[in-house]
């Protein structure tokens, strides 16, 4: 029997659980040509915002040991060109798309988020980036503060019916506050985890090896940090969670399942194999089968954990 892979998160059902994250398979049409991504659960966007960003100047991205340090800084092309170029051609990737928003102000990110809803476009939810600093509050991260997340997502709730989904970041002392208020304020799930900080230094020239010095970490080297945030979350909440965070294989996928998470993203292994989604999806498949799993819902949370 072939076992089932879809899932259902919130109102939205999806025909397996294997994403690709958001930053790492662009707005879904440019990687055609390297894989197909209808056999994707679902495509996660580059976080967009209000106006287009270059982003941060090079260097800003370096290999690191198991993983890599980025410091993009959100380049993307602005919520008018994703409208006008990219919204036209969402049918053509021929799976669930997740469009991902970032901001600087609640203002921002109201804003994009209405012109996307007032454009129609065929997405089926939205993923709220909220690792960007607040102008409003000294630049301090949304991801840090629960008030800050909460008023965030009570705002945007008011704006859609569609999928929302609340990233979080793990650079916070407690990750299931922060979690807690994204509920509280309405979000469908969250997604855990954003990247790491994460620093490499060249020793001969003793200058970093990112333009910003501090970069995001992601990659195998974060996985343990992802699956740890994912099982923190599920142990005290009844919310539905996406894992990320060093995923290459559906081995990979079955441990953020097991700590709690309904799906999961698949981001840097993307660079290496743009194809790996969907090698994930087969092995997975195979894993269920040769487990006798029926329905993925035996795994979520299915930890033999420690009291
Ligand atoms: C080059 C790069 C760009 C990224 N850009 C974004 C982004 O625009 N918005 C966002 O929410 N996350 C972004 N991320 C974070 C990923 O979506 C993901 O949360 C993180 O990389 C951990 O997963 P991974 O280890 O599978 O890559 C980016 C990651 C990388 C490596």
């Amino acid at each position: 029997m072939t076992p089932d892979l879809s899932v259902k998160i919130g109102n939205v059902s999806f025909k397996n659980p294997i994403f690709v994250a958001s930053g790492t398979f662009g707005y879904g049409l440019e990687t055609k040509e390297l894989t197909d991504p209808s056999a994707l659960g679902a495509v996660v966007t580059k976080s967009i915002t209000r106006h287009p960003r270059e982003g941060n100047p090079s260097p800003r991205i370096v290999e690191t040991p198991s993983g890599m340090i980025n410091s993009i800084g959100l380049a993307n092309m602005g919520v008018d060109a994703y409208i006008n170029d990219v919204a036209p051609r969402i049918d053509e990737i021929g799976t669930a798309v997740i469009t991902n928003i970032a901001g600087f102000s609640i203002d921002d990110y109201l804003y994009v988020m209405g012109r996307v809803e007032k454009s129609g476009a065929p997405i089926c939810g939205y993923e709220i980036n909220i690792s960007c600093p607040n102008v409003e509050a000294g630049k301090m991260e949304f991801a840090v503060d629960p008030e800050l997340t909460g008023r965030l997502t009570e705002a945007l709730r008011k704006m859609t019916s569609k999928l929302l989904i609340v990233k979080l970041s793990p650079n916070v002392t407690d990750i299931v506050s922060i979690a807690r208020a994204a509920k509280e304020g309405g979000a469908d799930a969250v997604s855990a985890v954003n990247t790491v900080f994460g620093m490499s230094i060249d020793v001969s020239t003793r200058e970093p090896h990112v333009h910003t010095n501090v970069g995001g970490l992601s990659g195998p080297a974060v996985r343990p940090v992802g699956v740890a945030c994912v099982y923190k979350i599920s142990r005290e909440l009844n919310i539905p969670i996406i894992g990320i965070g060093g995923i290459t294989s559906a081995k990979d996928a079955v441990e953020y399942m097991l700590a709690g998470a309904s799906a999961v993203q698949v981001g840097t292994a993307s660079f290496r194999h743009p194809d790996i989604g969907r090698s994930i999806i087969g092995e997975l498949e195979q894993f269920l089968a040769s487990n006798e799993i029926e329905d993925l819902s035996e795994i979520t949370g299915g930890v033999i954990a420690n009291d």
